[in-house]
């Protein structure tokens, strides 16, 4: 932790194929909760991969199509509290409940259902590092780009 306390993260945010048109409204809801954007790539999602921790669930056959339906941006973004932080920004993951419960977040604002909802936030510190190693592999040794948490930083 540092001085103040807090903890500087890093996670994954995932822009789906509805909003990469929007990804300067995502920016500014990062940039004012002062988060940075230390990575980012527009990519095919290879989506089936990343999404493996659901692939059992009823809804994962329209989640990869729909995630492979177009390019994604894939960001890593850092700052205090950054994992919990970006998922807040986001909402919940039903954009309608997102714009009862959470109006001003991401997917009340530029969501339209459970699955065209913006984005993806990694879930935990542990996720972040292994989702953001998905989309920006290391290619030298295992140092600190291997892991989701800096201490004093
Ligand atoms: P989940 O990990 O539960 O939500 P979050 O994105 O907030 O971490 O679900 C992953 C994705 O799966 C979600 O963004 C959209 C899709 N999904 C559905 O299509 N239907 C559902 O009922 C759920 C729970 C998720
Ligand atoms: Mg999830």
């Amino acid at each position: 932790a540092n001085k103040l306390g807090s903890k500087k993260e890093r996670t994954l945010a995932l822009i789906k194929p509805d909003v990469v048109t929007k990804i300067g409204d995502v920016l500014e809801l990062i940039y004012s909760s002062n988060l940075i954007v230390t990575k980012a790539k527009m990519t095919k999602s290879q989506a089936a991969d990343f999404y493996v921790e659901h692939q059992s669930k009823p809804f994962f056959n329209n989640l990869v199509q729909f995630v492979s339906s177009g390019p994604v941006v894939a960001m890593e973004v850092m700052g205090d509290e950054a994992v919990s932080l970006w998922r807040g920004l986001l909402g919940p993951a039903d954009s309608a409940v997102a714009r009862r419960e959470a109006p001003q977040s991401a997917r009340a604002q530029f969501g339209t259902d459970g699955i065209k909802n913006v984005g993806h936030g990694s879930d935990s510190l542990a996720a972040a590092a292994r989702e953001l190693e998905f989309f920006f592999p290391s290619t030298i040794g295992h140092g600190p780009s291997n892991t989701a948490i800096y201490s004093d930083c």
